[in-house]
């Protein structure tokens, strides 16, 4: 598709999504996400031959949440490889993103590394790989890595320790897989890394350019990064394309047909192979907790450009 009419595009979806008047709910366990301006709206397009398309609020920086189990899978399959997978399986949940109830009938085994279940034994993982003094700083290293400006790209403290203090679903779910063995550190670190992941911002122009070893078999273009394993990237695209929306997986495949992985402050990083790598934003969720302007502008831009994968 010629730049000029992507970049045509995308201003006539950021338009209309500007007036939309259902904008979805702002989630409200998350304190600061509550207060979040609902009207923000952004889209970013990386394609493969470096060019980028921005438009509405691209260049601000946002908390990107569960899009972050995405970079955590992927350092997990590079530093362990498939023994990971001993502790977290590889299929959709059909559960909303945070379920207790899947958890507990089989056994401490989360469904796949997207639910909250399934990531916080990524992040067990990381810590033990990496020591509790160094996990942290090697994810957000390795996320700054896959950006060309890393201004910004940086730990929402205050958010973190918010969601550390309010966030008993997951501690509920962490405390069950250490009961199964499935959990090795001690809950408070493993909550730690987990809410600090979560709690990175980054922008939309930042999110796409993350994509990029995504969209290229593994191929980063900044000169701090390496390149990923093709296998990997294979893994996490299939596991975005199954499990990337929870419970609203099967719908978003239907209708934006890419892999793509949501966060509860409303981006979306969706993945077409081999041609563009593209972050979304707008705050207010879908029931399941993806963002509905986000997936309608995916959808209209997919539907635009043949940019499906079916
Ligand atoms: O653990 C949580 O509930 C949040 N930190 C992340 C959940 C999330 O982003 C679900 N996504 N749509």
């Amino acid at each position: 598709m010629p730049q000029s009419d992507i970049a045509m595009l995308i201003e006539t979806i950021a338009l209309d999504m500007r007036s939309a008047p259902e904008r979805g709910v702002l989630p409200t366990y998350i304190p600061p996400l509550a207060d979040v301006d609902p009207d923000k709206f952004g889209i970013a397009v990386l394609e493969a031959n470096g060019r980028m398309h921005l438009t509405g609020d691209a260049n601000e920086p946002f908390s990107i949440q569960s899009i972050s189990k995405v970079y955590a899978l992927t350092m997990a399959l590079e530093t362990i490889g498939a023994p990971i997978w001993s502790r977290v399986r590889q299929e959709p949940s059909g559960n909303p993103f945070n379920s207790i109830m899947q958890l507990e009938s089989e056994r401490g085994i989360p469904r796949n590394p997207f639910i909250n279940a399934g990531a916080l034994v990524i992040s067990d993982i990381l810590l033990s790989h990496f020591g509790a003094a160094d996990a942290r700083r090697a994810f957000l290293a390795f996320v700054r890595s896959l950006v060309a400006k890393t201004s910004g790209v940086r730990y929402d403290e205050s958010l973190a320790r918010q969601e550390y203090e309010t966030g008993f679903r997951n501690a509920a779910l962490a405390n069950d897989m250490r009961n199964f063995g499935n959990i090795q550190n001690l809950i408070p670190s493993v909550l730690r890394q987990y809410f600090h992941q979560c709690a990175i911002t980054m922008t939309c122009r930042q999110l796409a350019e993350s994509g990029r070893f995504l969209m290229m078999g593994g191929r980063v273009a900044t000169e701090t990064a390496q390149s990923v394993s093709a296998r990997t990237t294979q893994t996490v695209l299939a596991l975005m394309m199954l499990c990337g929306h929870y419970d609203g997986s099967g719908s978003f495949a239907v209708q934006v047909g890419l892999p793509g992985k949501s966060g509860v402050g409303g981006g979306i990083l969706a993945i077409v192979p081999g041609i563009a790598s593209i972050a979304v934003w707008s705050p207010g969720l879908n029931a399941q907790g993806n963002s509905l302007l986000g997936t309608a502008a995916l959808t209209r831009l997919v539907h635009a450009t043949g940019w499906s994968v079916f």
